[in-house]
């Protein structure tokens, strides 16, 4: 692929334009150490590391830096991730443009105005795939349960998945026309959604995805706290 690689991260980021922080959270105040002197030339930082706050970043890299944090998640892996971004007040829209196309290149990524939203990010795209992932597992089990193979039962739910998601991306219907369409009155789309909804189906997301959302935040409170 013509990539220069590195064994000392000093003397890579000085020639840099854009250095992607992708380390696990807990040494990325070591890292930020290593490379404090040598980032003179003002390259931008985007930090994909969990909780890790750019105000805490910018402290340990001196001050003055422009950083771009993002969320991203795992189907980045098949190029169908999706990340949401926010950069501090030194980025310019030149280093915006290009935090773009670097995450981009792996997916969708949208712009959110405060920081303190990619907790919301986290608890939505960034754990969500494990969300969709559960789907995937009780609806194979539920079809087991109704005698079909685990194989078939397997792949119909892996290709639900999949179609449901693709219609949506390409319908300019939202979900809940789409569902209504294909819930036709008294069949069996209908009592399945009833029971759904019996169950509370909404409060069951929306429980998760809270604990989700506190759960990132008081990891992002834990950081700061150990950071120095
Ligand atoms: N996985 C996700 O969906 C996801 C989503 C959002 C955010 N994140 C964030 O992404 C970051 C990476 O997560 P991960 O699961 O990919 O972690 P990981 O598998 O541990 O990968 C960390 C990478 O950092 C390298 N590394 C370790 N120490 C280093 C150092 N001192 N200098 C330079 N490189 C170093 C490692 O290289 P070696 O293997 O050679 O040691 C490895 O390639 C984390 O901060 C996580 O919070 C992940």
């Amino acid at each position: 692929f013509g990539v220069e690689v590195f064994t000392d991260n000093s003397q890579m980021v000085m020639q840099c334009d854009v250095v992607v922080l992708a380390v696990k959270p807990q040494i990325l105040l070591s890292v930020c150490k290593q490379i404090k002197v040598h980032i003179r030339h003002r390259p931008l930082l985007i930090s994909i590391a969990a909780g890790v706050r750019s105000h805490d970043i910018n402290h340990w890299l001196g001050g003055g830096v422009s950083i771009v944090r993002a969320m991203p998640n795992t189907p980045a892996l098949v190029g169908k991730g999706a990340a949401g971004m926010v950069a501090n007040d030194a980025v310019s829209d030149k280093q915006k443009t290009l935090a773009e196309q670097i995450l981009v290149s792996v997916g969708e990524c949208l712009w959110v105005k405060e920081e303190t939203m990619l907790d919301a990010v986290t608890a939505l795209s960034g754990s969500g795939p494990a969300y969709f992932f559960l789907m995937i597992e009780s609806m194979t089990n539920a079809g087991v349960a109704l005698g079909l193979d685990k194989q078939i039962a397997e792949k119909l739910s892996i290709q639900t998945a999949l179609g449901a998601s693709t219609m949506s991306k390409q319908s300019t219907d939202s979900a809940r026309e789409l569902r209504a369409k294909v819930t036709s009155k008294n069949g069996t789309t209908q009592v399945a959604i009833e029971s759904f909804q019996e169950q509370n189906f909404d409060i069951i997301i929306s429980h998760a995805m809270r604990a989700a959302f506190e759960r990132a935040r008081e990891i992002g409170f834990e950081l700061s706290d150990n950071a120095e």
